[in-house]
């Protein structure tokens, strides 16, 4: 192979920067050219693209989000798109194209790989819900983004007795939800895979406080509703004083942690190892610390991840 691409696509995360530097510097230690598509598929679609040489990845690692810039492009979406792409793809000499991003991202690699193009897919997305990888990147960059917050917001709860409702990512996930309540000794997780018992969790709430336990901390995933009503009802049936926290975009940015710096290096390294040796059609994913690949037919047609229910267990015990 004598060039090859890579673009970040859908919602970027820190460790995407290291996952493209490793991928330009790995094809270049093997004489191998390396171009980057700007803003995702939607680069891809206008041919717009920049040489990754090992010098323009340079100063790169230690920053958050993609330098490559990232988009949700709705043309890609189409079969019309799609084939637009394949042509831009061969037009500008690409012999394999590595993906980096979330289960749209995956679809539209998966989309190229039935076109018959060589692609490699590399799971991005803080939510953690892609199957067959322990960790996507960004994941623990976001962790620890979240739990930097929540400290400080503890801080401030225990000064006035108040009881917070912190709003983490994830519409359909409760992954961060649950991992930094663990983290952070919240006394709720509130998810979108369990059902909410909010008489329950009053009631859990008021023992505590007749306990003598005057501020709470209950992280609630985004996609399980208003966390103000939750809010209201809380101070209704306890007579706590409540406040509601909405960290949003805050947890994808920042400088991105070790384990997502390396995380990614190792991805990028092995997407364009994969690519040199003929392998095809598959996302690199880790297991138990170790890289593997997946078919990405059967990463696409996994559906989301399962929340572990060992995971949300450990939140309720922890938080008692
Ligand atoms: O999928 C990653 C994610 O950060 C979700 O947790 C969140 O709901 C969504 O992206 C936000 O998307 P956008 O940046 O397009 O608002």
């Amino acid at each position: 192979m004598k060039r090859l691409a890579i673009l970040t696509s859908g919602g970027d995360c820190s460790g995407m920067n290291a996952a493209i530097r490793a991928a330009a510097r790995t094809a270049a230690a093997n004489d191998v050219e390396m171009i980057g598509y700007r803003k995702g598929f939607a680069g891809l679609l206008k041919n717009d693209f920049l040489v990754l040489d090992t010098r323009a990845v340079s100063g790169v690692l230690q920053r958050g989000g993609t330098f490559l810039q990232s988009a949700r492009s709705q043309e890609f979406r189409t079969e019309e798109g799609r084939k637009r792409a394949l042509d831009n793809l061969l037009h500008d000499k690409v012999e394999g194209l590595i993906i980096i991003g979330g289960d749209g991202s995956l679809n539209g690699a998966l989309a190229l790989d039935r076109l018959g193009f060589p692609v490699i897919g590399i799971p991005a997305s803080i939510d953690n819900d892609i199957p067959y990888t322990d960790m996507a990147l960004g994941v623990d960059t976001a962790l620890n983004n979240i739990i930097y917050a929540v400290d400080c917001i503890k801080d401030t709860a225990s000064s006035h007795d108040r009881a917070f409702i912190v709003e983490v990512m994830g519409r359909n996930s409760g992954y961060l939800a649950s991992t930094s309540a663990i983290a952070t000794g919240a006394e709720f997780a509130i998810v979108p895979e369990v059902e909410l018992d909010l008489t329950e969790m009053c009631h859990q709430l008021r023992r505590r406080y007749e306990e003598g336990r005057t501020n709470a901390l209950i992280i609630m995933a985004e996609g399980v509703g208003h966390a103000q009503a939750i809010a209201d009802s809380i101070k209704d049936a306890i007579g706590f004083e409540t406040r509601v926290t909405v960290l949003g975009h805050y947890q994808r940015g920042g400088a991105p942690s070790v384990f997502d710096r390396l995380l990614g290096s190792r991805y990028g390294r092995r997407a364009v190892d994969l690519l040199l040796s003929g392998t095809k059609g598959v996302m690199v994913g880790l297991a138990a610390s170790s890289l593997t690949s997946t078919l990405l037919e059967m990463v696409v047609n996994g559906g989301q991840k399962k929340l572990s229910e060992d995971l949300t267990r450990m939140a309720d015990i922890l938080g008692i």
